[in-house]
């Protein structure tokens, strides 16, 4: 049974007992202590933890996750995966265990003809939590399983969470015996034999802060008892398909038939080829479902995560000695099989594919550059007899190029050599936190949402906002330090929660309303505007005059200047995301915008620059669509029908199950949006464009000014064209042809200057020879030349006081000069010093290690340099010193 069919069978079965049907999150997850969903549950939390009233008291889905705290072990097993899809189904405070256990064994045990899995009912187990004997009980009465086949296991393998704290309970599982060749008879703890692959959650309990499978509190029960499960997709389709392992499935071993192909080595010869056949199949399939959730490749958090995982395959086909871009190959392989599940990749596939094929592009490019750098830093570290290699090597590969430490790493262990994690990682320490000392965290958000949560049970703030800026109201409680507070007094900075406001929350790309809460003799400034848990408009305040108190009336007013300048800019972000695609097709989708009164910014999928005339094209669709006064307008609709309508949405985004569609010009453009707009296109105003820029592998920044801001700008850039002619003394149409001319004299008389100058330097050559220093009978010119004699002329000068000093007597000649800030050193030395046994080569070397850095060449002439001026004066007195020890030596 393909593994479509089997999650479809899922959702239908559910579906058919009373189920909603809720699609997959998208793979980041919601929650700030994961950096993806890892279970079917995780968009349901707030209904199992009482945050919000469930819309339905059942639901199933087939969730999306990634877990990734092992990514080094895929592959080295076939146990390990990192992209794996969870079917679940659902209770909120509705039906329990007997309920579950009966859905599952049912589903599971149903003959295939008949829509069921047809499992063979003699070789499935089901293992409880030791306690439960009421799930004993219902093993046997519902499932029928005698005794023998059910097992008490302890709080490590059936009791279930997240991992982190929130809702939790005793679990049951079905597992399968897969037969003596796989295991010890009822070795239960092995895994391979007894293969767990229902787990049925009796989500009952809430946990804390703790470590490991085990060793968490528990703090508590929640307010109803609920049933989560999850079936791994990934097992049952192998079980069904009769192989292995999930990589020999159909979703996955063809890009593992395709990387065979290209590399011509075949899977299931040899162990380590095996393993990296498993890598690239894995990781593959990881990256398209990421991306196609919206994740961009990048230095942090799950951005790293997708470029490891990138990086590791594109690695992984070099180790099997394919070294062409291997994505193009792969990626499309792994979209035919995911899209029988996933339709919507399809439609994506120009955008996914944009960002996979650039970072590969881009890795290449850091292989290339790194791999001498790391070559040198091997061939050093064996030198010295090390077999480890520094921390600050480490650093430098990655800050220099790029080169992430798990890749040092791996590529040293293929050396024979560890890497200095450590010395590493506090390096990497040291810069994140000068780089955190400069951004200081914008808001002053509370991690703990309890106040809030508090206020939002007493109702959600209607937004009116959309209607009216100005809006009577009424307190209804307030905030200090996140702390629900009864008072606050003039002069205090607090969250004030009103009944309704017309004040707009951050959210959607575009910032907060500014503007005024007043009341009897109260004033309130209002300095930012949240929506911190769902349902609840949050003012940050400062208070100007007045106490402030629950359930005080008010007048709440948006500033009307403000607002204006803020729906010019949302809808001029609308404007230039359709214009952008309009100009470069629709592959150009917005990833993250933001907008604010006069600017916005929108970054979009696209892996180039835009030229120059791309821009202006860009700017004058904007600018035309302004023109045409298009109308502009909201409505609701479901998700589904506003994805019919083609209306676009941000990756990553949950959305309600009610969708607020802004339409601009009718389908012109249309997108899932909750921000405040004009009601007509011209009112957007002048727009202009005044940066393009990269934002990471594959997307792109364009920034705007509109409104009266765009005119300002405008006005500055002329006054600036403006000042240039005046200063130039050139009509402004001119002016280019001026600056040019400008800097072709001004390189001239750069290079004039040079010559004078070396010029000069070599005149300094016949005082020189004639005042060598006597050491042991060697003429010593040991000289620093002003600063800025390039290593051409500084080898000049050397071999010219040289050649001034004969051959009589032994000569050696040291120069040093500090050229943009790096000291170089040159030593020459004439034949009867070389019969002194003196050579160019060690002196040189000598030099550069008082200037920090090293050097080389031959007997007769060398040059080397380091990073360290301050190390000049050292540098000629340490030659000075070698002479004398050679020749006294
Ligand atoms: N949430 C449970 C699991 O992931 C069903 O195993």
């Amino acid at each position: 049974m393909e593994t479509s069919e089997i999650r479809r069978r899922f959702l239908q079965y559910f579906e058919d007992r009373g189920h909603t049907v809720v699609p997959s999150a998208p793979l980041p997850s919601p929650d700030p202590n994961l950096l993806f969903n890892v279970a079917g549950m995780a968009q349901f939390v707030p209904y199992f933890v009482g945050q919000q009233t469930p819309p339905y008291p059942r639901a199933t889905s087939v969730q999306k996750c990634v877990r990734t705290l092992d990514i080094d072990e895929v592959g080295k097993t076939t146990r390990h995966g990192t992209f794996f899809q969870m079917n679940g189904n659902f209770s909120f405070g509705d039906y329990f265990k007997e309920k579950a256990i009966e859905y599952a064994w049912e589903l599971v045990t149903k003959p295939q003809n008949e829509g069921g899995y047809g499992f063979d009912e003699s070789v499935l187990y089901a293992s409880v939590y030791y306690e439960d004997d009421e799930a004993i009980d219902l093993w046997k009465r519902v499932a029928g399983l005698p005794d023998d086949r059910i097992v008490r296991l302890g709080m490590k393998d059936n009791f279930w969470s997240m991992g982190i704290p929130g809702p939790c309970g005793p679990c049951s599982e079905i597992l399968i015996d897969r037969g003596p060749e796989f295991g010890a008879d009822r070795d239960w703890e092995a895994g391979d034999r007894y293969l767990e692959f229902w787990n049925l959650v009796f989500m009952q309990n809430i946990r804390g802060e703790g470590g490991g499978k085990e060793g968490y509190p528990i703090l508590g029960e929640l307010p109803k008892k609920n049933i989560d499960t999850g079936l791994g997709l990934e097992r049952v389709a192998y079980l069904l398909q009769g192989v292995d392992n999930m990589y020999e499935i159909d979703e996955i071993y063809p890009v593992i038939e395709k990387a065979s192909e290209l590399t011509g080595r075949k899977y299931g010869s040899e162990h380590d080829d095996d393993v990296r056949f498993r890598v690239v199949a894995d990781h593959v399939r990881s990256a398209l479902m990421l991306i196609g959730d919206g994740v961009t490749p990048g230095n942090e958090q799950g951005g790293y995560v997708l470029r490891r995982l990138l990086r590791r395959a594109i690695r992984s086909m070099r180790l099997l000695g394919y070294e062409d871009p291997s994505l193009v190959e792969l990626l499309p392989v792994s979209l035919e099989q995911m899209k029988k599940s996933y339709p919507e990749l399809v439609t994506d596939f120009g955008r996914i594919s944009q960002v996979a094929y650039a970072e590969e592009e881009a890795f290449r490019r850091t292989l290339t550059a790194g791999t001498t750098i790391f070559d040198v830093a091997v061939r050093d570290t064996k030198a010295s007899g090390a077999h480890q290699l520094e921390g600050a090597k480490a650093f430098q590969l990655h800050d220099t190029y790029g080169f992430p430490i798990d890749l040092t790493v791996e590529m040293a262990a293929e050396q024979g050599l560890n890497v200095d994690t450590e010395g590493f990682k506090s390096l990497m320490k040291e810069q994140r936190e000068r780089a955190k000392a400069d951004a200081r965290a914008k808001k002053a958000g509370h991690a703990d949402t309890s106040g809030y949560r508090e206020l939002r049970e007493k109702g959600v703030t209607e937004f009116t906002g959309y209607q009216e800026l100005a809006t009577d109201s009424q307190v209804r409680g307030l905030l200090r330090d996140g702390a629900v507070a009864p008072f606050a007094e003039q002069g205090e900075t607090v969250e004030v929660v009103l009944e309704k406001t017309p004040f707009y929350a951050e959210s959607g790309g575009q910032i907060a309303d500014e503007g005024l809460i007043v009341g009897d003799g109260l004033k309130l400034n209002v300095l930012d505007v949240q929506r911190p848990v769902k349902g609840l408009i949050v003012h940050r305040v400062e208070i100007l005059e007045g106490v402030l108190r629950p359930g005080t009336d008010v007048h709440a007013e948006v500033d009307h200047d403000w607002r204006i300048s803020a729906c010019q800019a949302h809808s001029g972000t609308h404007v230039v995301h359709a214009a952008l695609r309009q100009v470069l097709g629709p592959n150009a989708l917005q990833s993250g915008s933001y907008n604010k009164p006069g600017y916005l910014r929108l970054d979009f999928a696209w892996s180039s620059a835009l030229d120059p005339a791309t821009r202006s094209e860009i700017e004058e669709v904007a600018n035309l669509a302004v023109r045409k006064d298009l109308p502009v307008s909201a409505q609701y609709m479901t998700l589904p029908e506003a994805r019919d309508w083609g209306a676009l949405a941000l990756f990553g985004e949950t959305y309600d199950e009610q969708v607020r569609v802004v339409e601009i010009g009718g389908p012109w453009s249309r997108e899932l949006c909750g921000g405040t707009h004009v009601k007509h296109s011209s009112q957007v105003g002048a727009l202009t464009v005044t940066g393009e820029s990269s934002v990471g592998a594959g997307v792109r920044r364009i920034e705007a000014f509109v409104g009266m801001e765009a005119l300002h700008y405008l006005g500055k850039e002329r006054a600036l064209v403006r000042l240039l002619s005046e200063n130039l003394k050139t009509r402004p149409e001119e002016l280019p042809a001026k600056v040019a001319d400008l800097a072709e004299r001004l390189r001239a008389a750069e290079k004039e200057l040079e010559r004078v100058r070396a010029a000069q330097v070599l005149q300094a050559a016949a005082e020189l020879a004639n005042s060598p220093k006597d050491v042991f009978g060697v003429q010593y010119v040991g000289h620093r030349a002003p600063d800025g004699v390039n290593g051409g002329d500084l080898r000049k000068l050397a071999l010219d006081v040289r050649g001034r000093m004969g051959n009589d007597k032994p000569v050696v000649v040291a120069m040093l000069s500090v050229n943009d800030g790096k000291p170089g050193v040159v030593v020459a030395l004439n034949d009867t010093a070389r019969e002194w046994r003196l050579k160019a080569g060690d002196l040189v070397r000598i030099a550069a290690e008082k200037l920090g850095g090293r050097g080389g060449g031959k007997d007769d002439v060398a040059q080397g340099g380091g990073t360290d001026p301050a190390g000049a004066d050292d540098a000629l007195s340490a030659v000075e010193h070698a002479i004398g020890h050679q020749v006294t030596g």
